[in-house]
């Protein structure tokens, strides 16, 4: 049975990857510091799965901490790093917050793997690499514009850390560059858990049908696209738990082009933010209390993705569409409540 370690496993995207691994036979160990996530999530990836992952809370921006836990895991196959910060709002506030546990933590696991011949690393980057791209869809191949916030900077600086490091030593890596993931798990057991008040579409949109927000601020409705409200490539984040598992499954098979790999992981469509509101009205059944307002400062005006080389090279696709995001965004929203009563 191979062994992957999974940073920031009991979060958003790395919950939901977990649960694919242990599917596809894989044994997970799980490493998070619970900064933005809760201890019960061990549960419900259980429920899930019949299996429960093994955990350990650890700071991986810590060097001795991390340094030590490597000497004691030394039989990882591979290391899949979700373990990040992600409020762009935050990082612009305390940018040294977000280099500190950003950067570190990456290093820290890159030194861990190469002090312990552990060769495969899966990262997690992200779209706000591209900015505003001037041809749409965005291939992986365009320029890498300067940083709009800490947070994007800190996703920029990470891959070029990685890219140097495997020239050096014996690690590989593949970086995927997620478009915007929402939705969750169709058993509605994990999902994504914002603390305090979301940043994101999608939890402020469920937050505010249930009744927690009194509406929804729709940023900006003069972009110039078809409704003038901004353009993304929303995803399923089943979706992009499972290309994790084809990254793993490619560096263990060998079958990768070079040393060092990126991936947009999107579903090449752009979608408005009113075309998300309409979806969820649909799927949900609820009315949505929005008004549309200024545009949010940092925010671009549309981005998609050119998946061609994810479905060709990598061999994957995203499969799931937009009604199927925004129901499981739903249900998933309900189920908090119910936990809550
Ligand atoms: C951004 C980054 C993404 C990063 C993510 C982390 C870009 C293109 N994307 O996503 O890489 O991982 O932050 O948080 O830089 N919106 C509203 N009202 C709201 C919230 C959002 O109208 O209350 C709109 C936004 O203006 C945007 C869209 O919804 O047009 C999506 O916003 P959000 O979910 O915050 O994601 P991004 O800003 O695209």
């Amino acid at each position: 049975m191979k062994k992957i370690l999974v940073t920031g496993g009991t979060g958003y995207i790395g919950s939901h990857t977990v649960v694919e691994l242990q599917r596809k036979g894989y044994e997970v160990l799980i490493v998070d510091n619970l900064s933005n996530s809760r201890l019960d999530v061990l549960d419900n990836i259980e429920t899930i799965s019949g299996i429960r992952p093994a955990f350990e809370q650890l700071d991986l921006a810590d060097g001795k901490l991390t340094a030590e836990f490597f000497q004691r895991n030394p039989s990882l196959d591979g290391v899949i790093h979700f373990a990040a910060f992600k409020a762009v709002g935050q990082s612009v506030a305390d940018p040294l917050m977000y280099y500190r546990n950003n950067l570190y933590s990456l290093v820290n696991v890159l030194q861990g793997m190469k002090d312990n011949n552990i060769q495969n690393l899966v990262f997690s980057s992200s779209c706000t690499v591209y900015g505003q791209p001037e041809q749409l869809p965005v291939n992986e191949k365009a320029p890498i514009q300067k940083a709009w916030s800490p947070y994007g900077n800190t996703k920029q600086m990470s891959e070029e850390i990685i890219e140097f490091t495997v020239k050096s030593c014996d690690v590989k890596a593949i970086a995927l560059r997620y478009f915007n993931p929402i939705g969750a798990h169709e058993s509605a057991l994990i999902g994504e858990l914002p603390l305090g008040t979301p940043n994101n579409l999608m939890p402020f949109v469920t937050q505010t049908a249930i009744g927690i927000r009194e509406c929804l601020s729709v940023f900006g409705g003069d972009y110039d696209t078809p409704d003038g409200t901004a353009v993304r490539d929303y995803i399923h984040v089943v979706d992009i738990a499972q290309a994790h598992v084809v990254a793993v499954e490619r560096m263990l098979g060998d079958k990768g082009k070079s040393n060092f790999e990126i991936f947009n992981l999107g579903t090449g469509n752009g979608l408005s933010v009113l075309e998300v509101i309409n979806s969820f009205e649909k799927t949900s059944g609820q009315k949505l209390n929005y008004k549309i307002v200024d545009r949010r400062s940092g925010d671009v005006e549309k981005v998609w993705a050119d998946t061609t080389f994810a479905n060709q090279e990598l061999g994957w696709k995203a499969l799931k569409g937009l009604d199927e995001m925004t129901l499981s965004a739903w249900k998933w929203e309900l189920r908090l409540a119910e936990i809550k009563k």
